[in-house]
């Protein structure tokens, strides 16, 4: 029998049996086991990075407002978070320095002293879990005094004069034992000078991920705190990072970052860009990345406190749709939360 409008409402256990004919997607998921069983994707810890704010001074905790469970770490401290990230098993820490404001310029030359803050974090948090695989952001706006990624002149950003200080911020951030240089500027070019650079000095296992779709985003805004970079900021970024509206050209620039050497690629935000992660992950088949960034962490985390949400089932299903769009892994703030549930679970 067929299956009438205006029907629904009526017994129709007989006439909706006929229609089914055994189809009963809900069979698979009665159960736990079954769930368990036919579930598509799995998060697993091997999946996640972790994020690291520095700050400079000793047993230095500063919390970051706007991303409640996060802090501003000092060195010594950075160093225990990366024996705990080996603890727990997270493959890899991203690190993000807050410099002191006296030491912001216009060219970003903090960027490039070896003696920076991302450099002697990294070589403590190397020295601390050399398991641990470190990743370097590398672009100027947590060193330069108008908070943009590049060199400034009037209200433009130099694309080539900011390639070549990001050159000179790589191989120091190489030399204090950088595992992955992750260019995050947005600036053309970038990635193959980057790679040319590191290979002169013999640096040709130090990886390159590149952030290659990152969008001018309204999500950034908490990370900019943690990293003192809001109340600075010049205007906006769009001249270099990407346009919302746009996924064709995320396919562009991931084919230039490809060949220029990348060895992985990233999508930033996350959640509300999954189509550029299952796009590009589709088209080219390399590592892809997706970077679930602080507006994210601080809405989930926003809207938990006021008991809107069930925070903890969002971060799992928010974490959980990456893998689902193809993401390799994600770089989270929730690493070490998620990571400790699931060392719990065993
Ligand atoms: C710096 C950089 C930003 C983020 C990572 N690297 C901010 C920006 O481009 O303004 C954002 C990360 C986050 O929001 O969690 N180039």
């Amino acid at each position: 029998m067929t299956f009438h409008r205006g029907d629904e409402g009526r017994p129709q256990t007989s006439g909706l049996d006929d229609i089914l004919k055994g189809r009963r997607m809900r069979r698979l998921r009665r159960a736990d086991w079954s769930r368990r069983l036919v579930r598509e994707t799995t998060l697993t810890v091997d999946d996640l990075i972790w994020p690291v704010f520095v700050v400079d001074g000793e047993n230095v905790r500063v919390d970051v407002p706007s991303m409640p469970g996060v802090q501003r770490l000092s060195i010594d401290l950075a160093a225990a978070q990366a024996e705990e990230a080996a603890r727990l098993g997270i493959p890899a820490i991203a690190i993000f320095p807050y410099t002191d404001p006296d030491l912001r310029d216009t060219m970003g030359s903090e960027a490039v002293n070896e003696q920076n803050l991302v450099c002697r974090a990294t070589r403590a948090m190397k020295a601390a879990a050399p398991e641990v695989g470190l990743i370097t952001d590398v672009a100027l706006d947590p060193f330069t005094s108008h908070g943009h990624d590049g060199v400034l002149a009037g209200e433009e950003i130099l694309n080539d004069e900011t390639v070549a200080q990001m050159c000179r911020a790589a191989l120091v951030q190489a030399a204090a034992g950088s595992d992955v240089i992750a260019p995050s500027d947005m600036m053309d070019g970038r990635v193959g000078a980057i790679r040319r650079a590191l290979d002169g000095a013999g640096y040709h296992h130090v990886q390159i991920m590149s952030y290659t779709a990152k969008y001018a985003s309204a999500f950034y805004g908490p990370f900019r705190d943690a990293v003192g970079t809001n109340k600075t900021l010049r205007g906006d970024k769009r001249t270099y990072q990407m346009d919302f509206g746009n996924i064709d050209e995320a396919v562009r620039e991931a084919e230039l970052d490809l060949n220029e050497g990348a060895d992985s690629i990233m999508v930033k935000p996350g959640m509300p860009y999954l189509d550029v992660i299952r796009r590009l992950k589709d088209t080219f088949a390399v590592p892809t990345f997706a970077y679930q960034v602080s507006g994210e962490y601080a809405m989930i985390k926003a809207a938990a406190a006021n008991g809107w949400i069930d925070g903890e089932r969002a971060m799992w299903e928010s974490l959980a749709a990456f893998k689902r769009a193809g993401a390799d892994g994600v770089l989270t703030y929730f690493a070490p939360f998620i990571a400790r549930q699931m060392k719990a679970r065993g």
